[in-house]
C-alpha cells in the first residue's frame, strides 16, 4: 500500500507519460535483481529476523541519540543525510547546541532544509554542505583546506570503496583527535543493495542512479567495502580503537587516537 502510495506519486510528479518508462525500467530491474544470488554476507544479514534488525536499528539510533546526548556544544558532521531528517536527533541537536553540518546531494539538502524550515527546525547551528554532481569527497576536502574540525563524525554515504575511500581519509583529517567516528553499514554489500532494491521501489527510485554495479566485480560486491577499509586503514594503519559497548554489528562507534597516543605508537 505505502508503496503503491509512492508509485503514485513519483508518478505525479514526473507526469504520468514520463513515468511510464520508469515503471518499464523497475519490473525489469525487479525482474532480474530478485533472481540473483545473495552474497555470504548479505544472506547473513538478511537471514536475521525482522525482529532482530528492528532491534538493531532502535539500538543503533539509541547509540547515535546517546552520542548526541553527550555532545553538548560540539561539532557533528554526517557524510551521507538519507532520503528524511531524523527529526528527533534534530531536535536533540538543537537542544544540546550542537553544531550539524549535513553532506549530501544538493537535492537531498533541499529536501531536508525545506522539511526543517517547515517544522521551524532551522537554526544557525545548522548547515549543509552539499555537493551538485561527482561525491561528498570533494565537499570534505575543501573544508579540511579551512581547517574544519569536529567531534564527532557519522559516515553513512555511499558504503563503496571509489566513493568512500576518499571520504575515510578525508573525515580523518576533519576528526579532531581523541574525536568519535561512527561507520555505518559495516555489513553492507552491493549484492546486498541491488537485491533490496528489487524489494521497493521507493529505495530503488531514490538510489537507482547514484549506483552503478558495473564498477565492481562480482567478488567485489560480495565484500563489505566499509568493513574492508575500517579495518585496514583505521583499524590498522591509524590505530582508531572500537567502542564495543557503543557498536552493534553493524554501525561501530571508534575512537580516534589522541597525538600523543597516535606518536607513541608510530614510534613503536
Ligand atoms: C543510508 S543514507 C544516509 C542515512 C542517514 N545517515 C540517516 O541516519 O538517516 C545514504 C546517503 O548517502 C547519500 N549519498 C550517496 N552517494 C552520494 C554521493 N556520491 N554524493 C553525495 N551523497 C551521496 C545518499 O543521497 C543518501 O542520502
Amino acid at each position: 500500500m505505502g508503496s503503491l502510495k509512492n508509485k503514485m506519486a513519483a508518478a505525479k510528479k514526473l507526469g504520468y507519460w514520463k513515468a511510464l518508462p520508469l515503471a518499464v525500467e523497475w519490473r525489469l530491474y525487479k525482474w532480474k535483481n530478485k533472481r540473483k544470488p545473495e552474497s555470504p554476507v548479505a544472506a547473513g544479514v538478511s537471514e536475521e529476523s525482522d525482529e532482530r534488525v528492528h532491534q538493531y536499528l532502535r539500538q543503533q539510533e539509541e547509540i547515535l541519540q546517546s552520542v548526541l546526548a553527550s555532545a553538548a556544544g560540539q561539532s557533528f558532521l554526517e557524510i551521507g543525510i538519507g532520503p528524511e531528517p531524523a527529526i528527533r536527533r534534530v531536535r536533540l541537536m538543537l537542544e544540546n547546541q550542537v553544531r550539524y553540518v549535513g553532506c549530501d546531494f544538493q537535492y537531498v539538502c533541499a529536501h531536508h532544509r525545506r522539511i526543517l524550515k517547515k517544522q521551524g527546525l532551522m537554526s544557525d547551528n545548522i548547515r549543509f554542505a552539499p555537493n551538485r554532481s561527482g561525491t561528498y569527497a570533494w565537499t570534505l576536502f575543501q573544508m579540511a583546506q579551512r581547517r574544519e574540525q569536529f567531534d564527532i563524525i557519522f559516515l553513512d554515504g555511499h558504503h563503496t570503496f571509489y566513493v568512500d575511500f576518499p571520504a575515510f581519509v578525508l573525515a580523518d583529517y576533519l576528526l579532531k583527535p581523541g574525536g568519535r567516528l561512527l561507520v555505518d553499514d559495516i555489513e553492507w554489500t552491493l549484492s546486498f543493495l541491488r537485491k533490496n532494491m528489487a524489494r521497493s521501489f521507493h529505495d530503488w527510485n531514490f538510489y537507482r542512479r547514484m549506483y552503478d554495479f558495473s564498477q565492481y566485480d562480482e567478488e567485489q560486491q560480495n565484500v563489505s567495502h566499509m568493513k574492508l577499509i575500517v579495518n585496514d586503514v583505521l583499524v590498522e594503519r591509524l590505530h582508531y580503537t572500537r567502542v564495543d559497548d557503543a557498536s552493534t554489528p553493524y554501525r561501530w562507534l571508534l575512537q580516534k587516537p589522541e597525538l600523543r597516543q597516535l606518536e607513541k605508537s608510530l614510534q613503536a
